[in-house]
């Protein structure tokens, strides 16, 4: 922790090198799949005069001094909801590989760590507000030449549905859904003009299947997880990408400081069933955020068409059992759990 305050004002602009996505790799890899070893010899100078040994060194040279310039072109990612959780480690992540990182989020006087860091810039943002999004996204457009979007605010909404009231059903919407729509609106003209750009939106498991007394919060992660793939073909003609992290549980506060939730006699049984799912134990074992940060900046940097990334051991089973027996037979054995 430290005491340097906040910083709100945005620093000079740093305009990354622009590069078209859909044929310059995005990140500097020394894996053989990430890494064009066909670029370096192309500056590779008079070789016929040289012996076998000058050419392999000027090979290696030339490599290294590649392999520097790449790492150079610093990236810039924008985060929302990075106040804590997986927004918060993403940005620790992103800033230790050297990225430029714009975290966003509901109160940044409160937050004294990311604004300490080089390279990280805070700013307020909530997603329930259309003004404060185009506003937001305007100015930092105007300074930085923003690389991935990463849409990871939200939180959890647990209950029967007849225990939630109108108000919780339309926030929880307003902010899973909606938020994540307005502010992908808003930076979609500027990655078609500059045909390149990314797009992370960050579902769960509960958007690949349906859970007991998650009825409205599964139905905002499928409902993004509809919305990120449809969008995808849209935007792959212009060279931008969208891709979806659906992490299982993850150690996170999301079960207390975010999760919102309803109460109905009803639904006792089932409700005491489900908590035992959220108990300290369970969470102990979840996943950790600075794992799935990894797994998003894998996502970010792989170079690959790839659309779904599951993250932790929980979503990876779940995702695994659905795709090898059937979405049919996951239903009924969730249902042999829950239902009796
Ligand atoms: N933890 C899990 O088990 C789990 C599993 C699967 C998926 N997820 C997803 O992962 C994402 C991050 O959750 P988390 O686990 O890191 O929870 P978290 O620690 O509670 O963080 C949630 C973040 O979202 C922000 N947020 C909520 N409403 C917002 C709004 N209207 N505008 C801007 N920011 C807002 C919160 O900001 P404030 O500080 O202002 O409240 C906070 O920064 C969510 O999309 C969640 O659905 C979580």
């Amino acid at each position: 922790m430290t005491n340097k305050p906040t910083q709100i004002k945005l620093p000079q602009k740093k305009q990354s090198p622009s590069h078209n996505a859909s044929t310059t790799p995005r990140e500097c890899h020394t894996s053989h799949a990430d890494f064009p070893i066909t670029s370096p010899p192309n500056v590779i100078p008079d070789t016929p005069k040289l012996n076998t040994a000058t050419q392999n060194r000027v090979l290696l040279v030339t490599f290294a001094t590649h392999i520097q310039t790449q790492t150079n072109m610093q990236k810039t990612i924008f985060i929302t909801g990075a106040s804590a959780g997986l927004g918060k480690a993403t940005a620790r992540f992103f800033q230790a590989k050297g990225w430029q990182v714009i975290a966003t989020m509901r109160k940044p006087e409160n937050e004294t760590e990311l604004g300490a860091l080089e390279g990280v810039t805070v700013l307020p943002l909530d997603i329930t507000d259309p003004a404060a999004i185009a506003a937001t996204v305007q100015q930092v457009t105007a300074q930085y030449a923003v690389d991935v979007v990463l849409n990871n605010a939200g939180y959890g909404l647990i209950g029967a549905l007849e225990a939630l009231s109108d108000e919780q059903i339309t926030r929880q919407l307003d902010t899973n859904i909606l938020g994540v729509i307005r502010v992908t609106k808003a930076f979609t003209p500027y990655f078609r003009k500059r045909q390149q750009g990314m797009f992370i939106n960050i579902t769960s498991s509960f958007g690949l299947l349906g859970y007991p007394a998650c009825s409205v919060y599964s139905a905002t992660k499928f409902a993004i997880d509809g919305f990120s793939e449809s969008l995808a073909y849209d935007l792959a003609h212009f060279g931008v990408q969208v891709k979806i992290v659906a992490p299982g549980g993850m150690q996170t506060d999301f079960a207390g400081r975010s999760l919102d939730g309803g109460q109905h006699e009803a639904y006792a049984q089932l409700m005491a069933k489900v908590s035992e799912g959220y108990s300290a134990e369970k969470i102990s074992q979840y996943t950790t955020a600075e794992h799935v940060a990894g797994i998003i900046y894998g996502a970010a940097t792989d170079g690959k068409n790839q659309l779904r990334y599951i993250a932790g051991q929980d979503a990876i089973d779940l995702y695994a059992a659905r795709a090898k027996n059937g979405a049919e037979a996951q239903y009924r054995k969730i249902q042999e759990q829950f239902v009796y």
